[in-house]
């Protein structure tokens, strides 16, 4: 990754591994001139069971190679980052900060019917309480919240299972408490789930509507970058630069089978060289 070129990446995203292609599908969807630059962390996943300080440290160190890569605007699109250090990346850094956890929320309270949310997400993103915190800020009153984690859900998608047998059991177990609660809307607080929406929705039934924080996030970017930052029409496809800790293989494979043909060459990062 090069930066201060003319076409250095406007913005730049990440996440432990594929789980923020399902917001930088959104993104690109939104805002198809604007080259970005994807991170997944592949190499260290998965951030959910850490403990919060060593998922800290991963999220601000890979901020600052995406700073230095040239970028405008940095999306933390991974709610287990999001929940412990989106409030340190947006004090630490001259660029503006958009996590994932917010437009979720917005998300799932302008869609409830009845109030009766459900947030299911990784063990650090519901045991720091951000979600809890979000929506209590902004849910009408009345309304109910059902937080529930979902160990072992990030693993499948990152093997590339969506739909097996083994996950739709896993899932049955793991939604039970959100099933029991009878929410009519279910915000995936973790941007891996997305790619499990089936399995989730024919565990939860087709009444309960799922909400990722995909496309309002993707709108909240849009709405910060501003008509005047914009990059205009070129007439041609933006680069968009991936690159991952791990495997760059099986990114690239599982990558274009998650996001489409969007993804190409896939950049290997090594943290033990730096
Ligand atoms: N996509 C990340 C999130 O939204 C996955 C977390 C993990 O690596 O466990 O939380």
């Amino acid at each position: 990754m090069t930066s201060g070129r003319p076409d250095s990446p406007s913005i730049g995203v990440f996440d432990s591994g594929l789980g923020g292609l399902t917001v930088l599908r959104a993104l690109i969807d939104l805002l198809p001139d604007e080259p970005v630059v994807y991170f997944g962390d592949t190499g260290r996943f998965p951030y959910g069971p850490k403990p919060p300080d060593e998922v800290r440290a991963y999220a601000n160190q890979i901020a600052d190679v995406l700073v230095a890569s040239g970028i405008r605007m940095l999306v933390v699109a991974c709610n287990s980052a999001a929940s412990v250090a989106l409030e340190e990346l947006k004090a630490r850094l001259e660029i503006p900060v958009v996590g994932v956890v917010e437009p979720g929320v917005r998300a799932a309270v302008q869609t409830t019917r009845r109030g009766r949310i459900g947030v299911i997400g990784t063990v650090n993103t519901i045991a720091s309480g951000s979600y809890q915190r979000a929506v209590a800020a902004v849910a009408p009153p009345g309304y109910t919240l059902t937080c529930c984690a979902c160990p072992g859900f990030v693993e499948f998608v990152e093997a590339g299972d969506v739909d097996s047998d083994q996950v739709h059991i896993l899932a049955e177990r793991l939604l039970a408490p959100v099933r029991d609660a009878k929410v009519d809307t279910l915000v995936l607080g973790c941007t891996h789930y997305p790619l499990l929406a089936r399995t989730i929705s024919d565990v939860m039934g087709r009444d309960v509507v799922l909400v990722s924080s995909a496309d309002e996030t993707a709108f909240e970017v849009s709405a910060l970058m501003g008509d005047d930052v914009r990059t205009p029409p070129t007439g041609r496809t933006p680069e968009r630069t991936f690159v991952t800790s791990g495997d760059p293989h099986t990114f690239a494979s599982l990558g274009a089978r998650f996001l489409g043909p969007e993804v190409g060459t896939v950049i290997p990062w090594n943290w033990n060289r730096r």
